[in-house]
């Protein structure tokens, strides 16, 4: 390990737009990596991205792959793309660290993990928000028994989208590349929820279409019955007037409550346990301010992570397995909403 801990390690970004600014900043930020090569079918954006952080930039990204020399590669185009480049990404021998959400569909994402898994590849989902401080607190507190018996939880995310995000992208809000508000923001929350609570027996929810001029929906709500009896509920919405004002994750238990909000899932805002007065004081004191955006301070840890799962050769914290829970139950509420009916997972597709 040491032989390679001596080596930085080499990543490309596959799509140069909105999110892939802030893995370039990561990487850039550790010294163990090192961004080499970037990617994208619109050359000006590939150009300039690559200029801004002294990577090769390509059109095709399996060019990259092939001329490169690279260990990671990262992946942050339109979501239809990730499972089929991922996969030829794992073809060619390189670690995968894909944007959520994995893939459109189970059929893909289950296709992308068992690539990586043949080629003998690491595969990292991105989700970031599980490196929060409060997050990493409040798993803590579940993995210690401390909330007792958990009775139910809530998914949060009142965002605002406004008709000129969805414009920026054909992509953006349709059915086959992106999916709505569930798919799209608040993925992140949904993997919190069951990350907290456990696997998911049964789902029912609704979608509706009502402000934005999106194929998806701008408003999500579900109810959720977890395996181990525990309730949940998600509520999700790019509606909100006139701005972003909360992602939260409530989680309720005999002997505990805990309630993480701020912007991004980033502020304790409750946090009851038995004699744990002190505790609160201190954590609440040793909190990290609101993020300067909702993508949050998580990327880099979650990449030094995967560095370290390469290392080590150990799964990453979030690997394909755990990234396709939270795409099962998106999926799941999309066949409430086309059925009327209840869904039972495992989900059966269509
Ligand atoms: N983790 C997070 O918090 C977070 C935040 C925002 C977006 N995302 C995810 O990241 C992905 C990208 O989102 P975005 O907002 O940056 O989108 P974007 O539209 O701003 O950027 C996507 C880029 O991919 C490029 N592209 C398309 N096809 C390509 C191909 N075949 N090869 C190379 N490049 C290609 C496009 O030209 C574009 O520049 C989405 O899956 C989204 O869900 C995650």
């Amino acid at each position: 390990m040491e032989e390679k801990m001596a080596q930085r390690v080499r990543f490309g970004i596959i799509g140069c737009g909105r999110i892939a600014y802030k893995h370039a900043e990561a990487i850039m930020g550790l010294a163990e990596a090192q961004l080499v090569a970037v990617c994208d079918i619109v050359p000006e954006r590939a150009g300039e991205f690559g200029t801004k952080y002294g990577a090769e930039p390509y059109l095709d990204y399996r060019e990259m792959l092939e001329r490169a020399g690279l260990d990671v590669i990262t992946i942050a185009t339109p979501s239809d793309l990730h499972a089929e480049i991922g996969i030829v990404a794992a073809r060619a021998g390189k670690h995968v660290l894909v944007e959520k959400p994995m893939a459109m569909t189970l059929a893909s994402a289950d296709a992308l993990i068992e690539a990586c898994s043949a080629a003998g590849v690491k595969l990292g989902v991105i989700h970031q928000n599980r490196f929060n401080k409060a997050i990493k607190l409040t798993r803590q507190a579940v993995e210690q028994g401390r909330f007792g018996k958990l009775t139910h939880g809530q998914a949060t995310v009142r965002w605002t989208r406004d008709d000129n995000y969805y414009a920026q992208a054909p992509w953006r809000g349709t059915r086959l590349q992106d999916g709505g508000v569930l798919m799209n923001q608040s993925i992140h929350n949904i993997d919190l929820l069951q990350w907290m609570f456990g696997p998911v027996e049964s789902v029912f929810g609704y979608t509706a279409t009502n402000l934005r001029k999106i194929e998806m929906e701008d408003v999500g709500v579900a109810a959720l019955k977890f395996k181990s009896g525990a309730l949940g509920v998600i509520e999700a919405s790019s509606t909100i007037y006139p701005k972003n004002i909360e992602e939260t994750l409530n989680i309720f238990g005999e002997s505990g409550s805990v309630i993480v909000g701020g912007i991004a899932v980033n502020r304790i805002e409750c946090w009851e346990f038995p004699g744990a007065d002190s505790e609160k004081q201190e954590i609440i004191s040793r909190q990290e301010s609101d993020p300067p955006s909702v993508y949050g301070f998580g990327h880099r840890e979650l990449i030094a992570d995967m560095i370290r799962a390469i290392w080590e050769d150990r799964l990453p914290a979030v690997p394909g397995e755990e990234g396709r829970k939270a795409l099962e139950i998106i999926l799941a509420i999309y066949k409430c909403q086309r059925t009327g009916q209840p869904v039972y997972l495992p989900l059966k597709e269509d």
